[in-house]
């Protein structure tokens, strides 16, 4: 029997981990001169995610470990051979993603980043991972490059980025998911609009909440 991947990935998934734990100071000090509302409104806003984003381009924003551990493992058994993902930073997610596709068999992973020096951490991290042959990092907004070149089909969807863009990003995407294809959604609670989209009885999606602040949603139809 063959070692998973993501076995011998343990030891950098940690180090990540624990630096994106120990980043948290540095999180909060990004965005300290903003008024909690204002915080509130800029995480929300459709127009106002890029200098958010901006002033948070040193920092990881990683999934937790639960959260990764999740991707794996839906990466896993759902056979995925196809993911885009929404929101690369430092690769922490996109190296789970990843390794369950190489664990696969192999595949496709395209993912996207607007910031070009967190694109480059990525890159890093995929390739210490022996990754980086699966994954496509596109960068740039995501509303763009998400635009066209993707996969006739897509298995699994992670979304990450601005959250307000939930929507518009599925939009960019629905038509290549089939039955059965996951979407995993982060911090889905600062995206109502796209909370009600898939949660609406007949939107051809069966959503639930995870965890503590995943969406994880399957289209049935
Ligand atoms: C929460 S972090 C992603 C964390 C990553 N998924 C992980 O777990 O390691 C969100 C990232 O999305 C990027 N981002 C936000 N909106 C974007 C957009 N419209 N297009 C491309 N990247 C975007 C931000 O720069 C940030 O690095």
């Amino acid at each position: 029997m063959t070692t998973p991947i993501i076995t011998s990935l343990a030891p950098l998934l940690d180090r990540l981990f624990d630096e994106a734990e120990a980043a948290s100071g540095a999180t909060r000090a990004a965005v300290a001169d903003l008024s909690e509302a204002d915080r509130a409104r800029m995480m929300r806003s459709k127009t106002d995610y890029r200098a958010l984003y901006g002033r948070l381009k040193d920092v990881p924003l990683a999934v937790s470990r639960e959260t990764g551990t999740l991707l794996y493992m839906l990466t896993r058994s759902s056979g995925a051979r196809t993911i885009v993902e929404f929101g690369t930073s430092f690769g922490i997610s996109t190296l789970h993603l990843a390794a369950g596709l190489r664990d696969n068999g192999g595949g496709r992973l395209i993912t996207s980043e607007f910031e070009s020096s967190k694109a480059a951490r990525a890159r890093e991290n995929l390739s210490a991972g022996g990754l980086i042959d699966l994954v496509e990092i596109r960068e740039g907004d995501a509303l763009t490059t998400l635009q066209a070149d993707l996969p006739d089909t897509i298995d699994l969807v992670l979304l990450d980025g601005a959250k307000a863009l939930y929507p518009d990003i599925l939009d960019l995407l629905e038509n290549r998911l089939g039955p059965g294809a996951i979407i995993v959604a982060d911090n889905a609670d600062d995206s109502p609009d796209y909370l009600a989209r898939v949660r609406r009885p007949g939107s051809g999606y069966m959503s639930t909440p995870f965890a503590e602040d995943v969406e994880l949603s399957v289209r049935i139809s």
